[in-house]
Formats: C-alpha cells, sequence, structure tokens
C-alpha cells in the first residue's frame, strides 16, 4: 500500500524579501521543496504533485521531471490549492498533504502518520505536536474524550484555543473520495478569507467520517521556514544532524556547529574534518584523509589517506596518498592520481596528473595530460591560451619541467624528457632529452662602473 503525495508550493514567502520564490531557498545545499520532495519519496510516496504559483516556471526548472505540477494562480488558501490537483485525486487514493517550507520533517514520521491513519481506519488523520508557544499556528480542538474536533486557526481563535499548545503540522493524510468531496464544501467564511484545509475535518466529522490527531513529530523536524532568521535556523538544525551522521558513521568532526556538510556528501571512517571546512554536492571522501581548515570541496572524490589543506576543489578527483595545499585550487576536470603533491599556490584545470607526480609550488597546469613520477618545478606555466583557442599539452612518465618553464601548448615531453629552467618550449622534447630554451648568460665585466662611476 503506498500514498499520493501533494505539496504546497505555491506561495511567494513575503517575509523572505527575496527575487527568489521561498521554496527554492535552499537548506543544507538543497531547495526546501527538494528536500520535500526526497522526503516523501523516502517515506513510499508513488506519486507526487506540486502546487505551484509564484515564478512557476522556475521552481519547475529546479524539481525532478517525475514530479507533477498544478499551477494555482492565486493563493486563495491551503483548501484551493489542494483542490487545484483534484485531477490527480482518485476514490481509491490515500493522500498526504505537505508545505513546501517545512524542508526537516522526517521520512518515518510521515511514514508513521500513513500507518496510524490506516490502522485507525481515519478519513483525515492530522499530524500535530505540542509547541510552548503555539503563536501563529492553527490549534488542533479535542471533546471532553480526546477526540479531534477541529482545528482554528490564530487569527480566528478566542483566548481560550489560544492558549491550546497542540498545533497542527500542516501536515495530513486524507481518503481520496472523501477529500474530494469535503473540499467541494469549504468555504472562505473566516478572518482571512481564505480557504482552509482543515476546515475539512469538521466536514467529515457532520458526515460521521471518523478523524484523528496523531502527536508523532518533533516540533524540530515541523519548522516551516517563513523568513531568513529560520532560514538560518533550518539550516543550523540540518548541519548538525548530517554532522551527527557523519560522526556516528566514524568522522572525526573537530567543531560541528562550523563544519558545513550537504545532505548527499559520502565520507569514510576515520577521516578528519577541521573547523571552517565546506563539502558541497555530491562529494565522496575515502577514510583517513584529513580535510584541514579553509578547505572547499564541491562536487569531487577524494581517496584514502588524503590530506587537503586550506585548498579548492571542484568538479574533480584526487587519488589516495596524494597532498593538496595549502592554498591550491583544483578547477573542473582535474584529475589528481595516488601519491602526487599539489602543493601551495597551484592552479589546475581540465588535466590529468599521473600517480606520483608533484607540482610543489607556484605552478598552472591548464588543459594538460602530465605522466607519472612527473617533476613539475616551481613556477611552471602550461600555456594554453592563445587569445582565440585553448591547446593542450602532454608530458609523459618521468619527465623534469625545470622552474620557471613555460610549456606553449600544444607541445610534447616525451618519456624522461629533461627541461632547463626558465625554457620557454614550443617543440617536442625528444625521449630522454635535455632540452634548454633560454638566451646563454653574457656577462659584460665592468659595466656598472662605466654607467654609474667608482663607488666610495
Ligand atoms: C497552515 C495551517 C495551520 C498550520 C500551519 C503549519 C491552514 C489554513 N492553516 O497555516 O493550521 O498550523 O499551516 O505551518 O491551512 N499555499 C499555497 N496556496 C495557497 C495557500 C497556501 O500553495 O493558496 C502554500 C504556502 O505557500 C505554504 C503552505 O501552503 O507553503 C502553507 O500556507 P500558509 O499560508 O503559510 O499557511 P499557514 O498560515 O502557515
Ligand atoms: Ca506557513
Amino acid at each position: 500500500m503506498s500514498f499520493k503525495t501533494i505539496i504546497l508550493a505555491a506561495g511567494k514567502g513575503t517575509r523572505m524579501k527575496s527575487k527568489l520564490p521561498k521554496v527554492l531557498h535552499k537548506v543544507g545545499g538543497k531547495e526546501m521543496l527538494n528536500h520535500v520532495i526526497d522526503i516523501s519519496k523516502k517515506a513510499g510516496s508513488s506519486e507526487v504533485v506540486a502546487i505551484v504559483g509564484h515564478e512557476s516556471e522556475l521552481v519547475k526548472e529546479k524539481i525532478s521531471k517525475d514530479v507533477h505540477t498544478v499551477y494555482q494562480e492565486e493563493q486563495l488558501g491551503t483548501a484551493h490549492a489542494v483542490k487545484c490537483a483534484s485531477s490527480f485525486i482518485n476514490d481509491e487514493d490515500d493522500i498526504v498533504v505537505l508545505c513546501g517550507d517545512t524542508p526537516l520533517v522526517n521520512s518515518d514520521t510521515l511514514k508513521n502518520l500513513y500507518d496510524y491513519h490506516k490502522k485507525n481506519k481515519y478519513y483525515i488523520t492530522v499530524l500535530s505536536t505540542e509547541k510552548e508557544e503555539p503563536k501563529g499556528y492553527g490549534r488542533i480542538i479535542r471533546d471532553e474524550n480526546g477526540d479531534l474536533l477541529r482545528i482554528v486557526e490564530e487569527k480566528d481563535a478566542d483566548d481560550e484555543e489560544k492558549k491550546v499548545r497542540e498545533i497542527n503540522s500542516g501536515i495530513y493524510c486524507f481518503d481520496g473520495k472523501e477529500l474530494k468531496e469535503a473540499l467541494g464544501e469549504v468555504n472562505n467564511d473566516n478572518a482571512q478569507g481564505e480557504y482552509y484545509l482543515p476546515d475539512v475535518i469538521e466536514i467529515m466529522r457532520r458526515k460521521s467520517l471518523k478523524v484523528g490527531a496523531f502527536k508523532g513529530a518533533t516540533i524540530e523536524e515541523l519548522m516551516g521556514v517563513n523568513s531568513r532568521v529560520d532560514l538560518a535556523k533550518a539550516e543550523e538544525i540540518f548541519r548538525i544532524r548530517v554532522n551527527t551522521h557523519h560522526m556516528e558513521n566514524g568522522v572525526t568532526i573537530l567543531d560541528p556547529k562550523n563544519t558545513y556538510i550537504d545532505g548527499d556528501v559520502t565520507i569514510g571512517s576515520d577521516t578528519i574534518i577541521y573547523p571552517n571546512v565546506r563539502i558541497t554536492g555530491k562529494t565522496v571522501i575515502g577514510e583517513d584523509s584529513e580535510i584541514l581548515s579553509g578547505s572547499s570541496i564541491d562536487n569531487s572524490t577524494i581517496g584514502n589517506n588524503v590530506v587537503i589543506n586550506h585548498s579548492t576543489i571542484v568538479d574533480s578527483k584526487v587519488g589516495d596518498e596524494t597532498k593538496v595545499g595549502p592554498f591550491a585550487y583544483l578547477r573542473p576536470k582535474s584529475n589528481i592520481g595516488k601519491g602526487c603533491k599539489i602543493g601551495d599556490f597551484v592552479e589546475v584545470k581540465n588535466a590529468n596528473f599521473g600517480d606520483g607526480s608533484k607540482a610543489s609550488h607556484l605552478s598552472y597546469i591548464g588543459d594538460a595530460d602530465v605522466g607519472k613520477n612527473v617533476n613539475i618545478g616551481c613556477g611552471v606555466v602550461f600555456v594554453n591560451y592563445d587569445g582565440v583557442n585553448k591547446f593542450r599539452s602532454t608530458v609523459k612518465d618521468n619527465a623534469f619541467v625545470g622552474s620557471n618553464s613555460n610549456l606553449v601548448a600544444p607541445v610534447v615531453v616525451e618519456e624522461g624528457g629533461y627541461i632547463a629552467t626558465g625554457s620557454t618550449i614550443t617543440k617536442t622534447v625528444p625521449d630522454g632529452a635535455l632540452s634548454v630554451a633560454r638566451a646563454r648568460q653574457t656577462n659584460i665585466e665592468g659595466w656598472v662602473e662605466k654607467k654609474f662611476g667608482k663607488k666610495d
């Protein structure tokens, strides 16, 4: 048995004061709406429908193509929003409704809600929780037996009702047939002039259909994001969750509050992460590695026993036992082998760098294929751009590129080729040859005195 999910995501989110619709703001590197979509899929949803309104084209672009979207032109209320998706609701369906601005819900909570709903044969089950300061939320009103009577919104509540601490999460499970019928009967006769989804409860009760509230969530996971301040809170909760997960898997994180790891990152055991590190996208890091402060790694694969020190790595690979940094920059498509050294102020882009090769300081290695056990001296530049086009260079195994040399692409250094320091290489360096490409030194004796006179 499974359910369909409807996610309400048409609102603008005025309090965010943003050009971006609220549900596209990110928590842990992922749009809030995509969190909610993934959570519902993980809980077993067979189909997901998102109600979109503000910036609907942009929202559609950012979500997976298997999510249906329905356009709600005017935001007339949560019941109206669900009604827009009527064509997706079949009589025999179970429907879960979620909000696009509640990104921290646990998928297990949804599963539990659904199980509770089925077990009790309810026609609507509201997910609720107790909140010390319930202000702003709809309150759960129960009768003397504890049965659910209705939900009253803050703006419609009297003083007694405002004291109630059990709140509506905005998450529900419904019987498809009765939901569709009840939606036709909801009116907007209330303080906000909106069609309220929770009004379905009283409509169903009048038909003697069983309804219930399931107090099965923590207040933290139900947190809704309405402002940038809320967004920072959600980010913090998410960060601690992710970091706790890694620590439980055997990763040392010295300062979990100041370590920023996206939700889809994988890290092997006994790896140590120092404070102020960002690891984002679909990055995978192996075991026994050390990621030192100030490093930022995006969408990259890092091996075992690697040290990354104060460096930036984007869309790249770093093999086992390699050391990177401090202050190295691996730009997209850098593929660094095993046991390499990419030292301080070295920039690599779109290049393969073979096992055991070293570039210890101050080099640019762009558009290149560097073989194994190559030494790139200090200050070497791969000159890959003529102002119009980019070209590739090849440096084969065991070659030695002396300090402060330029390799003007396209150029090949054959195996074991040896380039004297300060050379500007424009032609092939043959196998095992020494290549010197610089002006010879000339000494003019006595020149200084002739020019400037004798020093006292
Ligand atoms: C709603 C509930 C309230 C609950 C709270 C939990 C109603 C009437 N009230 O209040 O009981 O405690 O959630 O957070 O449902 N949306 C649309 N189209 C619309 C209206 C809303 O897509 O026409 C979307 C919003 O973008 C938002 C979500 O539905 O993502 C909730 O709407 P919102 O207006 O924020 O409801 P609340 O006042 O928070
Ligand atoms: Ca809200």
